[in-house]
């Protein structure tokens, strides 16, 4: 086999053999084919795309990259959950206690935010103590005893998805379907689940822009998912405004904890429970509307609660946050920023925020970057609302200093508004 013959192919849309796409990746991973084939091979998906039957192959040589997960030993149906990412997207630490607590059990492991996207680890780092990293035998010891764990993603799981994103992030061929499909189901089949949800998010925070978009990776994925023999379903949701109203991890886990604490019942609740729900009758607990309310009992009765305060305790961390959300890692310095005048909000753009919250220290641009746990946005609307004249908008934190300009302009501008009176601009 030769590599060239196979960027060819793919140039002039001949679809590969199951076996040319196994050389590619195992050739890649093991060092033997140099960057510039595979960046050519990358930019020729890029602009050509791939058949089904091409990125079912791609994914599964990837997935078979390296260690494939033994959950045998976990006695509940297991389901995992992928979301695309987005900016306020706690949903993890949330609907992982939820389903857990349900009678289904939750393995997850998952990265670091990146860019104006949060990650769960991150968000998990905030609370003093927690252990994002554990040996597999703990993190299953942990998943027997409350069904619901979070870790960082191993490396050992496919270490072809690692090299492979590493070279598209740097050759611009990060934006494909069945690219991003390979990379993602490749990581969560290797997790061999028995059930997987994939929640794909459009809108001005999502890395797919549109809805048709949306729905092309979700339909993809779900095909892939099929083919492995996993129950998959793929739901497709909007992230054209931050989900919930926090950004910023620490912030967002406070956010997570009141939520199960039956104190917050918003756009976030909602979507989290129609994900628990899905995870739930994808596991076999019942139809969608008994899996909706056995998901909101589980809320209203603090069965998760409990479920995140024994999984953070046994992770290291300190579970008394489950109770007092005031022990939750505090920024030192806030700057809350007004109306200026009487304004209805007709659009925020997602993105915008998750970067205003970044230059607050909340996220990276590269990926060694050092983090504040503490800092982000707390929004006081939702699009739609009115808010009256010095009425406040939002509040910035950073624990690094106290100079909120530049963030605050960024997190203003991000705003549509139209202006309800004739009230001069101040
Ligand atoms: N997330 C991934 O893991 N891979 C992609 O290609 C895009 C998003």
């Amino acid at each position: 086999m030769n590599t060239v013959d196979i960027i060819n192919k793919t140039k002039k849309s001949i679809p590969l053999k199951d076996n040319e796409i196994k050389y590619l990746v195992n050739g890649y991973t093991s060092g033997e084919i140099p960057d510039y084939q595979m960046s050519a091979w990358l930019m020729a998906v890029c602009l050509n795309g791939l058949t089904e039957n091409e990125t079912v192959s791609l994914t599964f040589a990837m997935r078979d990259s390296g260690d494939i997960l033994d959950l045998s030993s976990v006695n509940d149906v297991t389901v995992d959950k992928h979301s695309t990412g987005g900016v306020g997207d706690k949903t993890s630490l949330i609907i992982g206690p939820i389903t857990a607590a349900c009678g289904v059990a939750v393995p997850k492991m998952s990265g670091r935010g990146l860019g104006h996207t949060g990650g769960t680890i991150d968000k998990l780092e905030s609370i003093n103590g927690y252990r994002t990293e554990l040996p597999f035998d703990e993190f299953t010891e942990i998943i027997k005893k409350t069904g619901f764990s979070i870790i960082s993603q191993s490396k050992r799981l496919c270490p072809a998805d690692k090299k492979i994103y590493a070279l598209r992030n740097v050759s611009g061929t990060v934006d494909s379907i069945p690219l991003i499909c390979a990379s993602i189901m490749s990581k969560k089949l290797a997790m061999n689940t028995d059930c997987l949800l994939l929640d794909v998010k459009w809108g001005s925070g999502a890395f797919m822009k549109t809805k048709e978009d949306a729905n092309r990776l979700a339909e993809l994925m779900e095909k892939v998912g099929r083919a492995s023999g996993k129950k998959c379903r793929a739901i497709v949701t909007d992230m054209n405004e931050p989900l919930g109203n926090c950004i910023g991890n620490a912030l967002e886990v406070r956010e997570s904890i009141e939520l199960l604490q039956g104190k917050i019942k918003n756009r976030l609740y909602d979507i989290c429970i129609e994900l628990s729900a899905n995870m739930l009758e994808l596991a076999g607990k019942g139809n969608y509307d008994d899996c909706v309310l056995m998901a909101k009992e589980a809320v209203s009765s603090g069965k998760a609660l409990a479920v995140l305060k024994e999984t953070i305790k046994l992770h290291g961390g300190d579970e008394r946050i489950c109770d007092n959300v005031n022990l939750i890692p505090q920024a030192r310095f806030s700057h809350v920023i007004c109306a200026s005048r009487d304004v209805e909000i007709v659009s925020v753009n997602a993105e915008e925020l998750g970067m205003a919250s970044l230059m607050l220290g909340a996220g990276r641009i590269i990926k060694d970057d050092e983090i504040d746990k503490t800092a982000g946005i707390v929004l006081e609307f939702s699009v739609g609302d009115k808010i009256s004249m010095d009425a406040p908008l939002m509040t910035l934190y950073s624990d690094i200093g106290s100079d909120f300009s530049e963030a605050a302009l960024r997190a203003y501008n991000s705003i549509k508004f139209r202006t309800l009176t004739s009230h001069a601009l101040t």
